[in-house]
This record gives C-alpha cells, sequence and structure tokens, in this order.
C-alpha cells in the first residue's frame, strides 16, 4: 500500500525503528496568532496559504506526560477519555508514527494550565507537548525544526507553540511541507502584555480545521486573504523588531478582522463572534479614541485578546475588569527538549 503523505513526513523524520519509549513529560505554551493562519495549500499535512506570526502565553499551555504502559489510555484535565473517543483517536494516531509499526502501548496524562474558563483553544499547545513528550519518549532527538514539522502535522498553530516570546510560522513552498516550519524571533519585549476577555468559555460550534476549510471552500473573499496575511506577517515582524507598538497593535487587529470578514461572506456565513465580542470591540476602540494604545485580536471563539503595553495594564484593568492578563515574557524562555 502506498503510504499517506502524512506516514511519508514521519519516514522521512524518523529512523525505520525507535527504541521503546521511557516515561517523559513535556510542556508546551499556548500562541495567540497576532497574524492569522487561515486557510491551507494542504489538508492532511496542515500546509498553510500563508505565514503567520504569534506570541506565546507564558506558562499557559499543555504538560504532557507518556508512560509505557499495558493499553493505550488517555486522561485529559483529569478525566479518562474512551479509546473510541475522535479527540483520543486524533492523538493516537499522532503517536502511532512515533511506534514505527510497533505495538508499544502507552499511557497519556494531558493537563491544560489554561483556566477552561478563558474558552482558548488548546490544540496548539496540546500537539505541541505531545510532540516534545514523544521525542524524549522515544529518545528520537530531532531538531527543533523537524519539531515543529511534525507539530504542524498535528495541529497547523501547533508548529509555533515550541517557543516562549515571538514565534514566526513561514509557510514554505514545497509539496511535502518540508520547509514548512516555525521559528523563533529574537525580540525580547518585556513590556508586552496580553489580556485574555472571555465573552464565552463553552465549546466552539465548529473547529478551526472545519471553519477554514469552509471559508477557503465557499467565501468570495477569501481570494484577498492570503497576500494580505503575508504583508500583514511582514509588517508586524517589522515593527516587532522596531518595538513599534502601535503599528503591531493596528496591523494585528486589522488582520484579525479581515480574517473574521472572510468567514462572514463564506456560504453559509461563519461567525464565531458574539454580540459580546463586539460590545467589547466597541468599548476598546471608544477608549483608543480617548487615547488608550491597547488592540484586539479574536480567534474561532468568540473571547476578544487584548494586546497593550504595561503601562497601560491600570486603563485596560479598569475597562475590563474580568480579563486575565499575561505577561509572556516573564518566564524563562528555554522549554526543555531532550531526554533527562
Ligand atoms: O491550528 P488550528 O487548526 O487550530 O488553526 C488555528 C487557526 C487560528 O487560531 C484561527 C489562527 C492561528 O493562526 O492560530
Amino acid at each position: 500500500m502506498k503510504p499517506d503523505a502524512t506516514q511519508t513526513v514521519f519516514d522521512k523524520l524518523l529512523p525505520d525503528v525507535l527504541q521503546a519509549p521511557v516515561s517523559a513529560t513535556a510542556f508546551a505554551p499556548s500562541n495567540i496568532a497576532l497574524s492569522k493562519y487561515w486557510g491551507k495549500r494542504d489538508k492532511p499535512l496542515n500546509l498553510p496559504l500563508n505565514s503567520s506570526l504569534s506570541v506565546s502565553l507564558g506558562n499557559w499551555g499543555t504538560t504532557t506526560t507518556l508512560s509505557p504502559a499495558d493499553q493505550d489510555t488517555l486522561v485529559f484535565n483529569g478525566k479518562t477519555v474512551s479509546g473510541t473517543d475522535p479527540f483520543a483517536i486524533r492523538l493516537f494516531a499522532f503517536v502511532n508514527h512515533f511506534r514505527r509499526r510497533q505495538s508499544l502501548p502507552l499511557s497519556i496524562e494531558s493537563r491544560n494550565t489554561i483556566p477552561t474558563a478563558a474558552g482558548l483553544a488548546s490544540s496548539a499547545s496540546g500537539f505541541a507537548a505531545l510532540t516534545l513528550a514523544l521525542n524524549k519518549a522515544f529518545q528520537a532527538q530531532l531538531t527543533d525544526t523537524e519539531l515543529s514539522i511534525i507539530a504542524r502535522v498535528g495541529s497547523g498553530s501547533a508548529s509555533r507553540s515550541l517557543w516562549h516570546g515571538f514565534v514566526r510560522w513561514d509557510r514554505g513552498e514545497s509539496g511535502d511541507g518540508m520547509d514548512s516550519f516555525a521559528r523563533p524571533l529574537a525580540i525580547n519585549w518585556p513590556s508586552f502584555r496580553i489580556a485574555i476577555v472571555t465573552v464565552d468559555s463553552s465549546q466552539k460550534s465548529h473547529s478551526s480545521r472545519d471553519g477554514m476549510n469552509h471559508t477557503v471552500a465557499t467565501s468570495p473573499l477569501f481570494s484577498a486573504w492570503p497576500a494580505q496575511a503575508e504583508k500583514d506577517c511582514d509588517s508586524i515582524e517589522r515593527a516587532l523588531i522596531e518595538q513599534d507598538f502601535a503599528t503591531v497593535g493596528h496591523t494585528a487587529e486589522s488582520n484579525a478582522l479581515g480574517m473574521h470578514a472572510t468567514m462572514q461572506a463564506a456560504r453559509p456565513a461563519l461567525s464565531y463572534l458574539k454580540p459580546e465580542s463586539w460590545a467589547v470591540l466597541e468599548t476598546l476602540w471608544q477608549a483608543r479614541r480617548n487615547g488608550l494604545l491597547a488592540f484586539a485580536t479574536m480567534d474561532a471563539g468568540a473571547n476578544v485578546k487584548l494586546i497593550y503595553l504595561e503601562k497601560d495594564e491600570t486603563s485596560v484593568k479598569a475597562l475590563f475588569p474580568t480579563a486575565t492578563c499575561i505577561a509572556p515574557f516573564s518566564v524563562e524562555r528555554a522549554i526543555e527538549r531532550a531526554a533527562d
């Protein structure tokens, strides 16, 4: 049988046989894109139509422990997940690639340090932590680039969750995706802040995967997206290097609203934003007219994330008292890679 495209990626990056796994634990942070990944040129490989750029959420993320076991088991946030659950099937299909066709049962214990009430998606940190834990457990000694390619196959945005700080995922050109991976940007910005304004903590109605594919397939506005998103990504990277916060903020907010506009024009329309999300935006825009330098970005969900600088934290908290504020650079910068 011809191997599928996903299998081919793992066959290129891993030897035919890996040694039996040992217990291993890994952490990966969640990330918020300032310039979004929206639209794939290859669905099974999660190859994007445009580059994207994110900031990681410090200690908010996923910790995953793998241990050799008698049979495959998955415990997520303290609850056992049935092997027939689509989430477990997707996770173990990914794990299978490291088992290299051998029967090596594993228990996976995964915990999000992101408060569930924040309503943030966790597939990015989840697949990144799983990739790092698999690399340690099987002692595969993959490079950062290889880890990012593998995490990307699990979930596109996971390719960016292997580092703290600002991370850029270049779209790449090749059909096999070997040039589509993320890398950390050497930019330190200790006063950079993120606030999560939660308007809805329930499970979203459409996964980002489905929403993205539906928009690409049906939205007449989508054709304008990839080129604009590529430009936004470059502008944001330049503005981050120059520490030009106004340009970072204006570009990130326009990029997010542009992405949501492509969804609204999809047929049928897709809207992750709720009236409460728009109310947050109205409040923010009014405050900005009064001089506050804070900006919004929204993903495949109703919650609004704000970016601002430390000096404006009191004003942001006054406007949005329930917001959770994150200092993405107040963490140890290195994420552990190798087996202990
Ligand atoms: O990695 P996925 O399939 O969950 O897609 C993420 C899509 C967005 O969050 C909307 C944008 C992004 O770049 O993270």
